[in-house]
């Protein structure tokens, strides 16, 4: 249910930017995306997978091999679930989330290869639900440091390179995923993470697989998480996701979240981060959609100029238009064909982008 309270608050932000969107406004000035890097299997699928509420691909070894944009778009008004695979030239429409899965594996194998190669090519998402978050999330292979049997030798350099390509934006979160039970201090994502955005502003570190932390090292992860080892500007969140076993015994996802709760309720040394609000991922949703709405909230100026300069073009084409046809026939049949072309071109302009060669 905490899906449906994110959009709440974030949905009229982002009414606003589609419908400018639609108007014609350009496309950087989209949403900013939220990417997840980690480690090979240090759970950045699982985290995903309980933001989205959307099964995804997951396991040991590379698994993520294409980078995924997740493109999470509530509808009220729909009665069903719905979603448009693409990649290439191809895209698909189903209505089975179970489908998911499937889908995503045989597109990751057509772009790069039934093997455990890597490829940049995107494969895009787009879920339409009802019970869905508004978020763009994007999953990418995971960074690897020895290569295995069949992948290129530079293949950790290629998948940094990837996730540089993603990361160095200006506009996107960065989710660094480190398991609980591995040293943060070489954590390659964190480090990445560290040389786009040294001041933090954008990263935030997720811990997860808190359940297989080793005993007596709990004192650890607190010191993590309260900021005493590697400082974060916006810190930490210990989340718990599905194990192998969980995924097993098909516990479905809204079922894993009640559990991830009562864990944390009855944690002896992770308790107190409830309180704290740096557990969950309920909570971990919550704070995407401050960052979310604070980003809007500071890219609206700028939309603001764009509407204005629009606004200005539009008049002076409108003022073109209703100049009004010269008195001779002859004329009026050149003014109407001048004017038509004006006309499509503006609007092909408007729906594509695209600038029509006035001479056609
Ligand atoms: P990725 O390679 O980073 O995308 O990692 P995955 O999401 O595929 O997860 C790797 C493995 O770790 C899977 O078997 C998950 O079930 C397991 N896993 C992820 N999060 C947790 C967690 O919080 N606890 C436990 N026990 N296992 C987890
Ligand atoms: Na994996
Ligand atoms: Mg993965």
């Amino acid at each position: 249910e905490f899906h449906s309270h994110l959009s709440e608050r974030v949905r009229p932000y982002l009414d606003l930017i589609d419908n400018l969107r639609l108007m014609g406004i350009d496309d950087d000035l989209t949403l900013p995306a939220i990417a997840v890097i980690g480690d090979q299997s240090s759970g950045k699928s699982s985290v995903l997978e309980a933001l989205s509420g959307v099964a995804l691909p997951r396991g040991s070894g590379i698994v993520t091999r294409c980078p995924l944009m997740l493109k999470l778009r509530k509808q009220l008004g729909a009665p069903q679930w719905k979603a448009i695979i693409s990649y290439r030239d191809k895209t698909k429409e189903f209505t089975d989330p179970s489908l998911v899965e499937d889908y995503v594996r045989d597109a990751q194998d057509e772009l790069a290869g039934s093997g455990v190669g890597i490829c940049e090519e995107l494969i895009s998402l787009e879920i339409m639900s009802p019970d869905v978050c508004d978020l763009t999330l994007i999953d990418l292979p995971g960074i690897a440091r020895v290569p295995v049997k069949g992948q290129p030798e530079d293949i950790g350099d290629q998948i940094k390179r990837l996730i540089l390509s993603f990361i160095e934006k200006s506009e996107t979160i960065i989710l660094v995923v480190v398991p609980c039970n591995v040293d943060i201090a070489t954590t390659e994502a964190l480090k990445m993470a560290q040389e786009v955005d040294p001041e933090g502003k954008r990263t935030l570190a997720i811990l997860t697989k808190p359940d297989l932390v080793d005993r007596g090292t709990e004192k650890n992860v607190l010191d993590i998480v309260n900021n005493r080892v590697i400082p974060l500007s916006k810190g930490y969140i210990v989340v718990k996701c599905r194990g192998q076993q969980q995924i097993q015994d098909r516990i479905p996802l809204d079922e894993a979240t009640k559990m991830e709760r009562d864990f944390f309720k009855q944690h002896k040394h992770f308790r107190c981060l409830l309180n704290e609000e740096r557990a969950t991922t309920q909570c971990l949703a919550t704070k995407l959609s401050q960052d979310l709405i604070e980003h809007i909230k500071k890219v609206l100026p700028a939309l603001s100029e764009q509407v204005k300069t629009e606004l200005c073009e539009s008049r002076r084409f409108l003022s073109e238009c209703t100049e009004g046809p010269p008195p001779e026939p002859v004329d009026k049949k050149a003014y109407l064909i001048e004017i038509l072309t004006l006309f499509t071109g503006k609007i092909s302009y408007l729906t594509t982008g695209e600038v029509v060669n006035e001479e056609n």
